[in-house]
Parts: structure tokens; sequence; C-alpha cells
């Protein structure tokens, strides 16, 4: 007796079609897997023989080979479950409904409960890809699943259920179809709660609107961490794309609250300086996404940067260029998107006090540059937009309510204009921010009027701007120009793009 089952398998962020076929003779008892399977898709047997005899069936013990179709492809995780179980079931004449445009994912515990896998929405999305009719999958990933649209999900909860449906004893119940609205984290932060600091906040809504990576630099208890926080109330919502890709991501990861489970917000993910790179770039055995990763669409926010190990930091240069992360093992290569808006925030040097207006720094010139060189020139011209964020007066601080700075919301419709100018730009591409314009379309896209150009050449001659940090200028003060609803960039806009590079020369190129 020859049967089939759907399968779907998973590496990294690369869910492909597995056939589980299974021969079924008379023989000496025996159950087999070939097909590339790893020691975790072997352990399956045990899984599916013990799931059976608790779920009440029994099977007719005969030799038994089941072969993971293509062969060439290494198979590694417990999702093939369900899909083999499935298979034995079928050997036995125990299916009757037609299962051919069905795939079957998920792993089964010991008495035939069904247990949660991380990747199903990827999966699922490749099974659609495949021209399946439905996905019959653990219940507890029902939720997320069921956001794919043109799949029907069947939730199973157990093998005996699982079974009833098969022989066409209950109906095949569908699920419903999952919504999910974001969250307005206005109630909890507002940038209104930021007294002062209006450079920086420009600074940051240029960032937001552009996607562009920042880095704020400012004595202690002038506001950086207060900043960021407020980052993702000014960003705009994110498409249903955006969502299903970040989702894909922390679906893999296994970080998805189940009744909550398609992200809608964009990520901001904090992440500690004790890090270590493959808990920021990602890694491990078989590669799981790492911090840069789930922030995907989103910010990563680095704060404290220079107590960032130096080598760790270094890591982020290919990642932050690419928006992708390639890990490679003997197993194979898995990718990982990471299209992220890095924020950092740092003290300028040991002391704290480099910079400040009244205060004296007694740190000695040889440990400030010991301290900032920790921040390579490489990472620091990934960074587009630097902002020194000075203490704040007297009359900021005390000013009473009535004069509150401006609202996050207000913030936003701006952020969100500048993010439209940017979309209807960049359609048909896969360009969604200025901050992805590639080299070759940078003339094109940032076309200055005469004095803009003037003002550049100025700049670059005089200030010896490195070849990279020109073409951040020009991203910049694209975005600039999209916040001020100018299609030809201005010399203005220039200016201030300029502006934010030149703590470079403060700093770091004393
Ligand atoms: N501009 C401001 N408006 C209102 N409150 C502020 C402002 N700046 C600082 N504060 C107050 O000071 C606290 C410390 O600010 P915050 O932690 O953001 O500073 P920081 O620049 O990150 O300092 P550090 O360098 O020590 O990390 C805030 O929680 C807030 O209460
Ligand atoms: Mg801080
Ligand atoms: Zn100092």
């Amino acid at each position: 007796m020859f049967k089939k089952t759907n399968a779907i398998g998973l590496f990294g962020m690369n869910a492909f079609p597995v056939t589980v076929e299974i021969n079924k003779e008379p023989g000496i008892p025996r159950f087999d897997i070939v097909g590339l399977a790893d020691a975790s898709v072997q352990e399956s047997r045990m899984r599916i023989e013990s799931a059976l005899i608790n779920s009440g069936v029994s099977v007719d013990r005969k030799k038994r080979v089941v072969n993971l179709v293509p062969a060439s492809v290494k198979k590694s995780g417990s999702m093939y479950d369900l899909a083999i179980l499935v298979a034995v079931l079928a050997a036995d004449r125990l299916v009757k409904l037609d299962i051919s445009r069905y795939a079957f994912i998920g792993e089964t515990s010991l008495n035939g409960d069904l247990v949660s896998i991380n990747g199903a929405l990827t999966m699922v999305i490749a099974a659609r890809e495949q021209g399946m009719k439905g996905v019959f999958l653990p219940e507890q990933n029902a939720r997320e699943a069921a956001v794919v649209e043109g799949i029907d999900i069947h939730a199973v909860k157990n093998i005996a259920g699982l079974i009833r449906v098969l022989r066409e004893e209950v109906p095949l119940i569908t699920a419903t179809r999952y919504k999910s609205v974001p969250t307005d984290y206005t109630e909890q932060f507002d940038f209104s709660d930021v007294r002062g600091q209006e450079n920086a906040k420009r600074a940051i809504e240029i960032a937001a609107a552009g996607f562009h990576n920042i880095i704020m630099i400012g004595t202690p208890g002038t506001g950086k961490s207060m900043l960021a926080k407020r980052i993702p109330t000014i960003l705009p919502l994110m498409s249903f794309e955006e969502s299903l890709e970040t989702t894909s991501v922390h679906s893999v990861a296994g970080i998805l609250d189940i009744n909550n489970p398609l992200v809608v917000n964009r990520p901001f993910r904090v992440v500690s300086h004790t890090a270590s790179s493959a808990g920021l770039i990602g890694g491990g055995g078989i590669p799981q996404p790492g911090e840069i990763s789930l922030a995907h669409n989103g910010v990563l926010f680095l704060d404290e940067l220079p107590e960032f190990d130096r080598r760790t930091l270094e890591t982020l240069r290919q990642p932050l260029e690419d928006g992708v992360i390639h890990i490679s093992r003997a197993i194979g290569k898995a990718s990982y998107p990471c299209k992220i808006m890095l924020v950092a925030a740092m003290n300028p040097c040991p002391c704290e006090n480099f910079g400040h207006q009244t205060k004296k720094c007694n740190c000695t010139d040889k440990q400030i540059t010991a301290y900032l060189s920790r921040i390579s020139q490489p990472v620091l011209d990934r960074i587009d937009i630097q902002v020194e964020v000075s203490p704040v007066n007297y009359e900021e601080i005390s000013a009473n309510s009535n004069t509150k700075s401006e609202a996050s919301k207000h913030v936003r419709e701006r952020v969100e204009k500048a993010r439209l100018t940017q979309l209807n730009r960049y359609k048909g591409t896969s360009i969604r921010t200025n901050s992805e314009i590639p080299p070759g379309l940078l003339h094109d896209i940032c076309e200055m009027d005469e004095d803009a150009k003037l003002l550049l050449k100025n700049a670059f001659e005089r200030l010896g701007i490195s070849a990279r940090a020109y073409d951040r200028i020009l991203k910049v003060a694209r975005t600039v120009a999209d916040l001020s609803g100018s299609e030809l960039i201005r010399k203005p806009h220039i200016s201030s793009a300029i502006t934010y590079r030149s703590l470079d020369k403060k700093y770091w190129n004393r």
C-alpha cells in the first residue's frame, strides 16, 4: 500500500514543500524514515506510535517505510509529525477525506495532543504558493496562520479529533480570518512629555520619515533615552505586507503572542550592551534570527553605544548595508530580513561632560579618543543622522503644561505624509523609504537645484566629506525635502542634512 501526504519544511525563513510518501508491506514490523531526515525527524516515529495508541487507534504494524521528498534537501524539526502520522493513517485506510490538496504541519505529543510550532505563518504562505486548499496545524498556531488570505486553516487540538475529521465523521471546520489593530502607544508615552529638545525632535522626525539611522550624543539626563522610547509613537503604521514580514520572523523565532499573533506595531527592540553578536545579528546551530531581524521594519535601539563590545558592533556593518543577513551552517544557509531604523544613544566621553556648555570634562584627550573609537568609522558612516542632545534650560524645564510641546499625533501626521510620498515614488520597486535608495538611482531621485548643488560642492571640498557620507547626506536631504513637500532638493534641505553629519568632526575627527 502506497500513500502520500503534504508537509511543509522550514529552514530559517525558507519554507519548502515536502511530500511524505509511505509504503507499507507485509514483513517484520518496522518503521523507517528516509529522505535526509535528521535526528529530530527520526524521533517523530516514537511520538507518532505513542500518539496513535493514546488516541485509541490500533494501527496495523507492518513494514513501513516513510520517504520525505525531495530526498536531496536536508530536513530538520518536529513539524513533520503530523504529515507522517496522517500518512500512516492513510496507509491503514483510515482516511476518507480527499487530502491531496491539504498540507499537514505540527508536532504531536505522546498523548496525541498537538504542540505549537515555530514558523507556522511562513509555512502557511508556502503552502498557499503550492496551491494547497488548506492546512491542518496545531490549534495554538491557528490564529497566526489565519492572517494569510487565500488558504483555509484547520486547527487541530488532538489526533483523536483529527481522525474523526479525516474519516468524515465530523465536518471540517475552517478557522475564521484573524485581524488585529495596532496599539496606541501615546497613551503611555508622548513626545509632548519631552520639554525643549526641539533640535533632537526634528532630527528624530526626519529619521522616522525616511527610516534613517540616528545617533544621539549628549551628557547624562538630557533625555536621550526618553526621546528614543517615544519614537514608536511617530512611526508610520505598518502596511499589511510589512506586518506579514515581521510576523514571519517573530514566528520563526517562536516569540509570537498566541492571542495576538499578527505583529501590527513596528517593533522597538532595546538591546542590552551585554548582547553577544549571535544575539544581535542571529546565530546558533540551527540559525535563529537576532535582535536586528526581530526589529525588521521597526527600530533597533542601542542605548549607551560605546558600552557594546566593539567586535559585536562591527558585525552590524553588513546587515545594516544590505537589509538582510545570511547565516551559513553545514546544513544550509538561513537568511533573515533586517530592514531597520537603528537608533543609538551615547555620552560623549567617559566622564560624560565633554562638549557640555558649563561643566568641565576632565578626561584626557587619549581617554576621549579611546572611548569614541569603540565606534568605528565604518559603523558611524552607516548612521545617517547625528544629533547632539544638550541640557534643557530652566525656562524649558519649568514651563507649565499649557506650553507643552507638540504631541506625537501631529508629528506622526507629517511622517505619514512623507512616507506616502516615498511609497508613491518607489511604487513597483522593492524600495520603501529614502534610506534604501541604491547608489545607481541616487542622482535621479535626489535632484537638486543649483544653490543646493553649490552648497554641497563647497561642503564636500571644505569639510572633507567621505563618499559614503555624501550619499547619506543626499538621502537625508531627500527626506527633509519630502517633509516640506518639495520635489526638488533645495539649499536648506542640503544644509540640514550636512548639519546632521557634523558631530563626526566635533567628536571623532577632532
Ligand atoms: N527634556 C526633558 N524633558 C522632560 N524631562 C526630562 C528631559 N530630559 C530629561 N528629563 C528627565 O530626566 C530623566 C532622565 O532622562 P533620560 O534617561 O532620557 O536621560 P539620558 O540622556 O538618557 O541620560 P543618560 O545619559 O544618563 O542615559 C527622564 O526620565 C526625565 O524624567
Ligand atoms: Mg539614557
Ligand atoms: Zn570627559
